[in-house]
């Protein structure tokens, strides 16, 4: 399948590589992180409770591809799902875990979607995210190892995104679950 997520205006170049700690960071359950992107995943709003968690400023994370926050243990496959959602205009759940400015990671449940204009064109992206429950952290993760172990085993990022998109689809083919079905049983789980 192709990538159909198009190519963001900021260079990630210049951006230093964060270290993970393996600490993890939470946030309260009656709180929301919320963003805005445009429509190349370029941060066009980010809300309090985002730069508390994430440790940014407002002017570092305008401007700037939402990759800023990516975990390099979240699987492509992941991320290809959501971009292959939202290119069909569609809203999508997802697990996330994120990395923040100081190599902390926090794992979100992310609900993205599409913002059209009155035409029907895509302006943007949104995403508000919660707080996961463990159960349910517990239940993604193994999922996500195998995704990342498929994935470092080629070397390429397509030929990566590709095998472990596979693997997902093969996963859930055996569970007989659509990636909805999958998780939706995880998030009516969710303990609050
Ligand atoms: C509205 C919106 C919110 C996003 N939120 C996150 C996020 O919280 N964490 C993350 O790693 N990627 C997020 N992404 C996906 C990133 O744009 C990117 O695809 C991902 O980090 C993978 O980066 P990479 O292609 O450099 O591997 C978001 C995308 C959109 C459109």
């Amino acid at each position: 399948m192709l990538d159909t997520r198009p190519a963001p205006h900021a260079s990630r170049g210049a951006r230093p590589t964060i270290r993970p700690t393996g600490r993890e960071r939470s946030f309260a359950a009656d709180e929301l992180i919320v963003s805005k992107t445009d429509p190349r995943g370029v941060i066009t709003y980010a809300n309090d409770v985002f730069l508390r968690v994430s440790g940014y400023e407002l002017d570092e994370v305008l401007g700037q591809p939402h990759n800023l926050v990516r975990h390099p243990e979240m699987p492509r496959a992941v991320f290809k799902l959501l971009w292959d959602t939202l290119a069909a205009k569609q809203e999508i759940f997802a697990y996330i875990n994120n990395l923040a400015s100081d190599g902390d990671h926090y794992w979100v449940l992310a609900h993205v979607t599409p913002s059209q204009g009155p035409d029907g064109r895509v302006v943007g992206y949104h995403s508000s995210r919660r707080k996961p429950s463990a159960a349910a952290i517990r239940r993604v993760q193994p999922v996500y190892a195998q995704l990342l172990a498929e994935e470092r085993r080629h070397s390429g990022a397509r030929a990566a995104a590709e095998a472990s998109s596979r693997l997902l689809g093969d996963l859930l083919a055996e569970q007989q679950q659509s990636y909805e079905e999958f998780i939706w049983s995880i998030i009516t789980r969710e303990e609050h």
